[in-house]
């Protein structure tokens, strides 16, 4: 089973923080990153725009943006000698293993900006980051598939240059296909930030203690890894190969409708949008568009048309508002790419990383930053007497 999750309401999502990175109205299905409406950024900014308006505030100029594209591209390498930490990995490990271990590992490889008082250091640990996150997660792949590191190219695009590093061989270079390039795009952009997630929370409370933000990012990365959150894509893509069939649709519905039955539909559902996720709207757009403009004919995609018809309009899932969110799409995206399903949280991984480490510079540079300490709810024994072991 998918497993079940419940969610203890006053954990956490009480911790109140302020930020003036993204809005979401969960009732309204808005969507908003500093100000900019989610579909507008999807389909007239790519990735690196969105990187710096998330990063800094306001869309920038060409100069601007030109200059931070500069920045990005010339930081896409990484230290020779982190390669050698893949090594110790068996072939069979997870990606997102490889990659919590390894981003955990870069504060011992960039410790020239680890003063996070300073804001210039700060953001040139944020450039490191957005610009090494797609190296990395392609030479986990690389890894897991026995061929040899590619190194990143500075005359691609930051979408073009992830598929290159995946997908080229020694022997053959990668022919980057348009489509998919601006689809990996928009798939980055649909996942760059999302408020206050489990993950983001999960960077902002290492951050609080001063933890440096390699470990930071690494500890998000731990945290989206579950089924609950980024590993939602993977586990759907599961779900549809369990499935299998347009004739075993009804009866995945029916244990999903269980409520004695802990199966979720993965993909479905959202704990603030109870409305349409408009990163899905955006999401299904696209992937009608790669589906059909790549000609692909997939009987799992047949049973995902299947499921989200059924979300779309059976009653139970409407009055339950368990509508497809964004890691639905994205998973049959991804699949229709030529993706394996184990590298799909590494990509929302990466496609977060700028939320990530903006939400932890914005902590840092608010004046009287303490260290977080969500409170709990006591419901164990209290003031017992202890009786020694030899009398008890
Ligand atoms: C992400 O927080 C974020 O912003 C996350 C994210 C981001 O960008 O960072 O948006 C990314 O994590 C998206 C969510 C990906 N996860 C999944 O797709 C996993 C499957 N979804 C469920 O686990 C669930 O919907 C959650 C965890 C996403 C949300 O659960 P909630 O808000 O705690 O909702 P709930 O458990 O209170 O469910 C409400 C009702 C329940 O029924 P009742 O107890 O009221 O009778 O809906 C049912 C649930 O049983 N339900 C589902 C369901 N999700 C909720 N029933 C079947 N299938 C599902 N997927």
């Amino acid at each position: 089973s998918y497993g079940y999750f419940t969610y203890d309401p006053g954990f956490l999502s009480t911790a109140s923080c302020e930020s003036s990175i993204t809005f979401i109205d969960g009732d309204k299905g808005i969507l908003q990153h500093r100000g900019y409406a989610i579909d507008d950024l999807a389909k007239k900014a790519d990735y690196l725009e969105v990187c710096y308006i998330l990063l800094n505030g306001d869309a920038p100029t060409q100069s601007e943006y030109d200059e931070f594209k500069a920045i990005i591209t010339n930081h896409t390498m990484v230290h020779e000698k982190l390669a050698h930490f893949f090594q110790g990995f068996l072939p069979d490990a997870h990606p997102m293993a490889m990659v919590c271990g390894v981003v955990g590992a870069m504060s011992s490889f960039y410790h020239s900006d680890l003063d996070i008082t300073d804001p210039a250091q700060r953001k040139r640990s944020a450039h490191r980051l957005i610009a090494k996150m797609p190296t990395i997660a392609a030479m986990a792949y690389k890894y897991s598939v026995g061929q040899p590191f590619v190194y990143p190219r500075n005359d691609l695009s930051y979408a073009e240059n992830f598929l290159h590093m995946m997908f080229s061989v020694p022997a053959e270079e990668y022919k980057v296909n348009p489509i998919i390039a601006s689809a990996m795009d928009r798939i980055f952009t649909l996942h760059a930030d999302h408020e206050q997630n489990a993950s983001t929370s999960t960077v902002r409370l290492a951050g609080s203690s001063g933890a440096n933000p390699y470990a930071c990012i690494a500890a998000g990365v731990a945290s989206l890894w579950g089924p609950a959150h980024g590993g939602a894509n993977e586990a759907c893509l599961t779900m549809l190969e369990e499935i299998g069939t347009l004739d075993r649709v009804d009866e995945f519905v029916a244990k999903a409708k269980d409520k004695s039955d802990p199966f979720r539909l993965m993909g479905f559902g959202h704990r603030v949008y109870k409305n349409f996720d408009p990163r899905a709207t955006v999401m299904r757009e696209t992937c009608h568009k790669v589906l059909k403009e790549l000609g692909i004919n997939d009987p799992l995609l047949d049973v995902a048309m299947a499921l989200e018809k059924v979300a779309l309009e059976d009653p139970y899932f409407i009055e339950k508002k368990l509508y497809p969110n964004v890691d639905f799409y994205s998973g049959i995206i991804l699949k229709a790419i030529g993706i394996p399903t184990s590298m799909f949280t590494v990509i929302f991984a990466m496609s977060r990383t700028v939320g990530w480490i903006s939400h932890w510079d914005e902590m840092l540079s608010q004046p009287g930053q303490k260290i977080g300490r969500p409170r709990q709810k006591y419901t164990g024994k209290i003031d017992r007497e202890f009786v020694p072991l030899n009398k008890r």
